[in-house]
């Protein structure tokens, strides 16, 4: 099962939108809720990094029997520095961004923990593409 969204840049009101609509489809699949949860956290971190620090994005969702695959791919400024974009608190969010309760600088690690591999490659003033894979059954990791 294959699907593609697409993301806004600046478009706050639909951050999320996607994560809920993979909620709807995990819980229509049956997938264990602790798995789905995890899934939904960082595909939502995902989502809003794509709206509060690129242009636009796309998200290619491919679910098999044994995993989810969800890869975001964003035009945007690129990150410089990979490590010290993971790092907790590290945040290059506007004052506007955070005023509006994002920018804590804690998606990225909310994202590799919540998945089981999480891949990020960049190419500054270019743009961003991340990779979760989280296995469904929890025996299969
Ligand atoms: N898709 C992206 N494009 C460009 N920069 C990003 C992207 N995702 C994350 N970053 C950079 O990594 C930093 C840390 O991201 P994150 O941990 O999600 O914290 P936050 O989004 O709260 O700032 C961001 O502030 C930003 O500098
Ligand atoms: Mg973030």
């Amino acid at each position: 099962m294959q699907f593609k969204h697409k993301i806004a840049g600046g478009d706050f009101a639909k951050a999320g939108n996607i994560a809920s609509s993979v909620k709807k489809i995990l819980r229509q699949l049956n997938i264990d809720h602790a798995v789905s949860k995890r899934i939904v956290i960082a595909l939502y971190e995902g989502e809003v990094n794509v709206v509060a620090h690129a242009y636009s994005g796309i998200v290619d969702v491919d679910i098999d029997e044994e995993k989810i695959k969800i890869t975001i791919t964003d035009k945007g400024p690129g990150i410089a520095d990979i490590e010290q974009a993971m790092e907790e608190g590290y945040s290059t969010a506007t004052p506007q961004v955070r005023e509006m309760g994002f920018g804590a600088g804690l998606g990225l690690s909310n994202m590799k923990k919540n998945s089981d591999s999480m891949n990020i490659s960049s190419v500054p003033a270019e743009g961003t593409i991340v990779e979760l894979i989280t296995y469904i059954k929890p025996d299969a990791r």
